[in-house]
């Protein structure tokens, strides 16, 4: 049986050491705290669960955050805008923009809108460049979650092969080249792969994220194969399970992530180092902090 790789627990570890750096913070900059911007358009239950518990996260790390919730019919205009006034606002530190966004309204030109130093989602173009070329100020949140659960079991992806199942650009592409930076190999299948299981099935570690429930079974893995599930499926009953047959490979895999309880709840936890990490480089132009060697910032006094 598999080594059962435990989100919520790696979450609350890093949780912990989050909420000292923002006592540190707090200390340093005369009280304030990072502060992120939420916004949420329209009604999307699902959605409306991630902002609450985003909201509920920072809550409870001592980082403040606000909610703006638009009308379903706002225009693109309005929404570009409002994201023009908390760019320029010093006391916003991080703006994530909840998706799905309605028909009417062009995603990628409401995310390239988000000033970089504010992209605590890494989807700005200045961003994902900086993620290719290994100069990040930011990593995407699920991405950065995976990859800190392989580090927190000793699981070295130097040499291993890597397939990745999904090519989307929260999670498949970003990831894939984060396994690439570790120095995996890395194989990235999508849905005109031809003989999927051949890809998969040579795996040392497999990366699912293709949104389809059950989609991995035994026989597409290898044995003793770790296995990260990303997939967020709700089904009828409204229960959530993965893109893995969870059972059926756990018997066969050596470490697996489940669902829920594998890489969902490293997201938000990755969103707080990132808005903690944005207010530190925002900092960085008063001089009071100091850029150490790599991606991340310390306070300096
Ligand atoms: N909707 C689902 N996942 C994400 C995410 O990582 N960021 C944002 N902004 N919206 C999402």
């Amino acid at each position: 049986m598999a080594t059962l790789i435990d989100g919520k627990k790696v979450s609350s570890v890093i949780r912990e050491g989050i909420k000292k750096r923002v006592r540190l913070y707090r200390k340093m900059f005369k009280g304030s705290v990072p502060n992120l911007t939420v916004i949420i358009v329209g009604n999307n239950p699902a959605s409306q669960t991630y902002v609450r518990n985003k909201a509920k996260a920072f809550a409870e790390c001592g980082m403040r955050s606000s909610i703006i919730a638009m009308p379903e019919d706002i225009s693109q205009t309005e929404l570009i805008n409002k994201i023009s006034e908390l760019n320029g606002d010093p006391d916003v530190n991080g703006i994530l923009v909840q998706l799905p966004l309605p028909p009417q309204i062009e995603e990628r030109d409401v995310l390239y809108s988000i000033s970089p130093e504010k992209d605590v989602d890494c989807f700005h173009p200045v961003n994902v460049g900086k993620l290719v070329n290994g100069s990040h100020d930011f990593l995407p949140c699920t991405p950065a979650g995976i990859m800190e659960l392989l580090r927190y079991y000793g699981i070295d992806p130097a040499g291993k092969r890597c397939t990745v199942v999904g090519r989307s650009n929260i999670v498949g592409k970003p990831v894939s080249l984060l396994m690439l930076e570790k120095n995996a190999t890395v194989t990235i299948c999508h849905s005109r792969t031809v003989n999927i299981s051949e890809m998969t099935g040579s795996a040392d570690i497999l990366i699912a994220a293709v949104g389809r429930a059950g989609f991995i079974k035994a026989d597409m893995i290898k044995e003793g194969a770790v296995v990260i599930d990303v997939g967020i499926n709700r089904g009828q009953d409204g229960k959530l399970t993965g893109d893995v047959a969870f059972a059926e490979v756990a018997e066969k895999a050596s470490a697996i992530t489940p669902v829920p309880g594998g890489v969902g709840p490293m997201t938000i936890t990755m969103l707080l180092m990132n808005t903690i990490r944005a207010a530190l480089i925002q900092h960085r132009h008063s001089g009071r902090v100091q850029r150490r060697k790599g991606a991340s910032y310390t306070i300096s006094g």
